[in-house]
């Protein structure tokens, strides 16, 4: 199966904008994605027809709100083949799911000089809350390093663990360099030391088929917005057992059994780390949003992305005056790059006159910034709605740009 990218293009109204007179060539799907038609009106639907309060209601609206909610969790436990949609608890983010973990496990769990391992080219949504943790609990955080191009020596990593260590918390693919990391063994070494393993998944599951149940995890955090569909929706897996220990993250409605004057006790995972209503039109949008992609075929789009990615690298190496960052063969479509002489929020700037957006700075990694030495990139990310065409218009614009500033 292989995917048509010009029917494609014509699911997402977005890409017929012109920008500054020229076609858009969007080159910023890692920061997020466009959005299909499918899940706009999914939502436009929810809104228009099915709209009530989820859960409490006994009246048809409410029902109907509530069917296509948990349909929904249902379709995210699917995506990421959890063993029940119990296991996957609704969050306003990637962000909010990490942070909700740092929260439930420094409750109790965690403790003074218990360690956490972090990679150098960790997200700062997959750092600060340990930073958080270290401040609140006295955790000391560990750092594993990568190399250029965002590998992982699984010796080096083993090293660092010791009876202290309570979890590893690690990206699944870094939103820079584009690497995967080697889920199934480092789920397997922390383990075997008795650590908890958290993956940041918001880049992993936008680009290639995610098991969390053959990877072995015991978390898994995904964002809505990058994987097409909208803002404001998150996911935590957590297998059952493990979301059966962890106390609440948030107190309100919905998250309890019984509340009195005196006593409060918690209703069972998922519910009992969703306080208030939740976001119900969103998670009706993610839900359509991995409908959608999955009705695509996930490895036909690995395919289309992967042959984007070497018509990228094969043109941006032929550009003497440019120089990438990262070059694992495994890598997804996210491409960093640096332009001689040019500060890398200058070139953004005059792509984006040429019509081409990409993003430029730090991409909230500053210790991976460090670790490669700089402190900023350009950064093309590209999705199964691009084309090889948007790749030439990249190149095309990079020359222009290089003479302007040179
Ligand atoms: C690797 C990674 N983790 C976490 C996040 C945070 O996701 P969100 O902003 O949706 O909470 C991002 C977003 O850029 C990301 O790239």
């Amino acid at each position: 199966m292989s995917i048509d990218v010009s029917a494609i293009r014509e699911e997402f109204p977005i890409l017929a904008r012109e920008i500054y007179g020229k076609p858009l060539v969007y080159l910023d799907s890692a920061a997020s994605a466009q959005k299909p038609q499918a899940v706009i009106e999914a939502m436009t639907h929810a809104m228009e027809y099915s709209y009530a309060n989820v859960h409490r209601g006994l009246h048809l609206l409410s029902n109907e709100a509530t069917t296509a909610f948990e349909d929904a969790r249902a379709t995210v436990a699917t995506f990421l083949n959890a063993a029940s949609p119990d296991e996957i608890v609704f969050t306003s983010g990637g962000t909010d799911a990490i942070n909700l973990v740092s929260y439930a496990l420094g409750v109790d769990e965690i403790r003074e000089g218990d360690e956490i391992i972090l990679s150098l080219m960790e997200h700062h949504s997959n750092i600060v809350p340990w930073h958080l943790l270290r401040e609140r609990k006295g955790a000391v955080l560990k750092w594993l390093d990568v190399t250029d191009d965002g590998e992982i020596d699984l010796d080096v990593y083993r090293s660092l663990f010791t009876p202290r260590t309570k979890l590893v918390a690690i990206s699944h693919m870094s939103n820079v360099l584009g690497a995967p990391t080697p889920a199934k063994a480092l789920t397997q070494i922390a383990h075997e030391y008795g650590a908890k393993i958290l993956f940041d998944g918001c880049q992993a599951a936008v680009h290639g088929k995610i098991d969390v149940r053959d990877i072995g995890c015991d978390f898994y955090a995904v964002t809505g917005h990058k994987l097409y569909g909208p803002t404001g929706i998150g996911v935590l897996y957590g297998r059952m057992d493990v979301l059966k220990t962890l106390p609440p993250y948030r107190g309100g409605g919905e998250m309890i059994d019984t509340v009195t004057t005196d006593t409060v006790t918690y209703n069972d995972p998922p519910h009992r780390f969703e306080a208030g209503t939740p976001p119900i039109v969103e998670a009706i949008g993610l839900g359509a949003a991995l409908l959608w992609l999955s009705a695509k075929g996930i490895d036909a789009v690995a395919a289309h992305e992967t042959a984007l990615r070497t018509h990228a690298t094969e043109e941006l190496r032929k550009l003497n005056f440019v120089r990438i960052y990262g070059q694992s063969a495994e890598k997804a479509p996210i491409i960093a790059f640096a332009v001689d002489g040019a500060h890398p929020h200058d070139v953004s700037a005059i792509l984006d006159r040429q019509g081409v957006a990409l993003r430029a700075g730090h991409h909230c990694a500053q210790p991976l910034m460090k670790r490669l030495g700089v402190t900023a990139t350009a950064r093309a990310s590209l999705a199964l709605y691009n084309t090889h065409d948007d790749v030439e218009a990249l190149i095309k614009a990079l020359h222009k740009t290089h003479e302007m500033l040179s």
